[in-house]
């Protein structure tokens, strides 16, 4: 778990979850690219400053162009984190075209892209690490039911996490992924404000995960999708 002077690039840095990541990456000796779209977000990240944390300004990640402007420069990289991503609520009745592109892009597209990226950085410089992040529903799709387009952009993440970590297993990067249940976060609280909060997996407790697949103790783990439920039942 030991990071020291690796660079390490956290799409979704500055959110919940990408917080607790960049947290415990630093302590652990890591460089963070943290790529940031809205300045609000940048100026409110609790983390700015740290002098092992460097913000990129970004355009939207489902962007080629913008993903090029946060890869590059990153040398060598070590690790690369995706947790760029959202959820939409809502039927195939609510969500037509417009919902289910916007959930592909946010999900799918920014990783693939950054994935992308990430491979022509590490392939033939010894390899390194890839975790995206799915959702349950990715893994157990009849818990999309409500929620049709961001299950099957997540189920889409999933996909790509087994197929690409069975193409770059020979370069040594190792292609993981995690799927989350509702993660204890303001935002969730305000939205279910009854719901038993203890159950939910915590940020940091997700983020333990995430570090031991992105790290180089993990030699051998790839192609998992791997369910971060803490006690959440469903
Ligand atoms: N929260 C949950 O219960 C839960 C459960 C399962 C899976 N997940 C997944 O876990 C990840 C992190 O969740 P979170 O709760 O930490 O969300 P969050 O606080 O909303 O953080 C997500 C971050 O991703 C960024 N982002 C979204 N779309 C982007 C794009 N196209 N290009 C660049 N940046 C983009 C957002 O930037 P802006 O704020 O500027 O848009 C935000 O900084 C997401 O992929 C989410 O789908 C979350």
């Amino acid at each position: 778990m030991e990071f020291s002077d690796r660079h390490v690039i956290v799409t979704g840095g500055t959110g919940a979850l990408g917080s607790a990541v960049v947290a415990a990456l630093v302590e652990r000796g890591a460089i963070c690219h943290v790529p940031f779209i809205a300045a609000a977000e940048a100026a409110a990240f609790r983390l700015r400053g740290h002098d092992r944390v460097k913000l990129v300004a970004a355009r939207d990640l489902a962007d080629e162009a913008a993903v090029t402007t946060v890869y590059d420069g990153v040398d060598p990289l070590w690790a690369s984190i995706h947790l760029a991503g959202g959820f939409a609520m809502g039927g195939i009745g609510e969500t037509g075209r417009a919902t289910l592109v916007a959930q592909l892009e946010m999900n799918l597209v920014s990783a693939y892209l950054c994935c992308r990226a990430a491979v022509m950085r590490m392939r033939g410089k010894g390899g390194g690490r890839i975790v995206n992040v799915a959702a349950r529903p990715a893994v157990e799709p009849r818990l999309g039911a409500g929620m049709t387009a961001y299950a099957a952009s997540k189920a889409a993440v999933a996909a790509l996490t087994e197929a690409l970590a069975q193409e770059v297993a020979g370069d040594g990067i190792l292609v993981n992924a995690v799927a989350p249940s509702i993660i204890d976060t303001p935002a969730n609280r305000n939205a279910m404000p009854k719901a038993d909060h203890a159950l939910w997996p915590k940020p940091d407790e997700i983020a333990a995960t995430i570090l031991y697949l992105a790290s180089p103790a993990n030699s051998v783990t790839r192609g998992a999708v791997v369910p971060v439920y803490g006690k959440s039942a469903g």
